[in-house]
C-alpha cells in the first residue's frame, strides 16, 4: 500500500511539473511585451497621393511608424499649379526660406533612431514644408533618409536644401521611389 501512495504522489508530482510548463509557455504576453516600440519611422508629405502610397509601400518593408506630414493649410489644385507663376506652391517655392506651416506633431520624435523622409520633387528640390518639419526637432545623431516621388526628375540639389534644416543628422543620399513596387523597394532600400 505504501509502495502504491508513493507511486501516485511520482505520478502526481510529474504530471504538475509538466502542467506548470504548459501554462508558463501559453501565458499571454504582458501588454508592455506585446507593444513593440519601433525605432524607424517613414513621415512623408504628398499633395496628391503618390508619395503617400510609396510611403507606404517603405513603411511596411523596414517596419517603421508611418507618419503623415499634414499643411495646415491643404494644398488646392490651384496652389499646386507649376504653369502659373503666382500660384501658391510657386511662391513658395521661388523664396527658400519659405516655411509652409504643419498642423501635426511626431509626439515621440525621441524614440527613433532612423527616419525615412519622403516628399513629392517640386521644382527640383523637396517642397518648402518638408523644410519646416526637419527644423521642428532635434534630429542630432538620426540617420535620415530622404525618398520621392516625381515626374522624371532626380534628387538633384535635394539634399543640399534639406541639410542645413538639420545639420548634425546623418543624412543619406535621396532614393527615388517613383512607380516602384514593394518588391524593389525592398532592393533598394537593402
Ligand atoms: C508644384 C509642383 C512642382 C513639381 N515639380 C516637379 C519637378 O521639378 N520635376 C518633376 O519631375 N516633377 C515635378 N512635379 C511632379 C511631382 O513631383 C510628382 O507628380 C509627384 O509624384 C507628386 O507626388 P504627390 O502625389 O505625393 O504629391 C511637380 C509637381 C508639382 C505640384
Amino acid at each position: 500500500m505504501r509502495r502504491i501512495t508513493m507511486i501516485l504522489s511520482a505520478v502526481l508530482v510529474v504530471l504538475c511539473a509538466c502542467a506548470g510548463n504548459k501554462s508558463q509557455q501559453e501565458s499571454p504576453k504582458s501588454n508592455n511585451e506585446n507593444m513593440e516600440k519601433k525605432t524607424t519611422l517613414v513621415a512623408y508629405f504628398s499633395a496628391t497621393g503618390t508619395t503617400k502610397a510609396a510611403a507606404e509601400k517603405l513603411a511596411e518593408v523596414v517596419n517603421g511608424d508611418l507618419h503623415e506630414i499634414q499643411p495646415e493649410q491643404p494644398y488646392t489644385d490651384a496652389d499646386l499649379d507649376w504653369h502659373n507663376q503666382q500660384s501658391r506652391s510657386s511662391v513658395e517655392m521661388k523664396d527658400k526660406s519659405s516655411r509652409p506651416a504643419i498642423k501635426n506633431k511626431v509626439e515621440n520624435m525621441d524614440q527613433y533612431d532612423t527616419i525615412y523622409l519622403g516628399f513629392p520633387i517640386w521644382w527640383y528640390i523637396a517642397p518648402t514644408i518638408v523644410n519646416t518639419f526637419v527644423e521642428q526637432y532635434n534630429l542630432e545623431g538620426k540617420t535620415v533618409i530622404p525618398f520621392f516621388t516625381s515626374g522624371g526628375s532626380e534628387a538633384g540639389e535635394t539634399l543640399n536644401y534639406l541639410q542645413p534644416s538639420a545639420p548634425k543628422a546623418n543624412w543619406k543620399e535621396p532614393i527615388n521611389l517613383t512607380g516602384k513596387s514593394k518588391e524593389e523597394i525592398e532592393k533598394l532600400v537593402k
